[in-house]
């Protein structure tokens, strides 16, 4: 594992887009696993420029979102998919129709997640996957429980997870209780991981997820198995 500590949320963000702008330039097809979540807005926003500027193109490029919450479908402002159109790929070069997010409006949320993870798998995996980490440890919606999900899957979303996600809805009544995510499967086969966090309340869950025991009580610990992983951090 390398673990990267950086003095600001700008230099984070510049680290995080320049890893995966390399991913594209070497691999101009690649499967990107992308992720939501205030985190991940800096890199967007730095993909975007270097695609502007001409030095990435992301038009053979497929993407696929860890999450969706249920019930909430893309046309939805409080939805990732739509979080996803207005922060990425409105601004980049990619092809809208080579970008996936789980559908959150699946009448059959166990039937989704076997076509997400069969989609998932048909692309040949995922190349680089992209994760934020929640404040209970949870990587995309994979909350704290006994076990390790492999597939994707519907979940009920913790208390924790419903009050820090409130900020981005008008009232906590508004924040969905449930999710569909991918699950561990799908995040521990993708070839590199890069995991990016700010802010001083995600120091302790850092310090127990990559410095403490493996446990499916704290999500992200899993990630310490993985064979290329990359943490980013600013305190700031
Ligand atoms: C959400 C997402 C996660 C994300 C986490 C942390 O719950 N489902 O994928 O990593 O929040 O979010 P933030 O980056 O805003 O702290």
């Amino acid at each position: 594992m390398k673990f990267i500590t950086v003095d600001s949320y700008e230099s984070l963000s510049k680290k995080a887009a320049n890893i995966i702008a390399a991913q594209v330039i070497a691999k101009p097809n690649c499967v990107l696993g992308l992720a939501t979540g205030s985190s991940p807005v800096g890199t967007y926003k730095k993909l975007a420029e270097y695609c502007s500027a001409g030095d990435i193109d992301f038009t053979e490029v497929t993407s696929v979102n860890l999450d969706e919450y249920v019930g909430l479908d893309g046309s939805n402002d409080q939805s990732y998919r739509y979080f996803m159109n207005e922060n990425l790929f409105k601004k980049i070069n990619i092809d809208i129709e080579k970008t996936h997010v789980p559908n959150g409006c699946a009448k059959d949320p166990k039937a989704e997640g076997e076509r997400y993870d069969a989609l998932i798998e048909s692309l040949g995996g995922i190349d680089l996957q992209l994760l934020g980490i929640g404040l209970d440890g949870h990587i995309g919606f994979n909350e704290p429980e006994d076990k390790f999900t492999k597939e994707t899957h519907a979940v009920k979303l913790d208390e924790s997870t419903i009050e820090a996600n409130a900020r981005f809805f008008e009232s906590i009544d508004d924040v969905p209780r449930e999710a569909i995510t991918m699950g561990m499967g799908a995040i521990m086969n993708a070839k590199k991981v890069l995991l990016i966090a700010n802010g001083k309340n995600k120091k302790e869950i850092l310090e127990k997820a990559f410095f403490g025991p493996i446990t499916p009580f704290v999500p992200a610990s899993i990630l310490q198995l993985h064979p290329d992983l990359t943490v980013i951090y600013s305190e700031n």
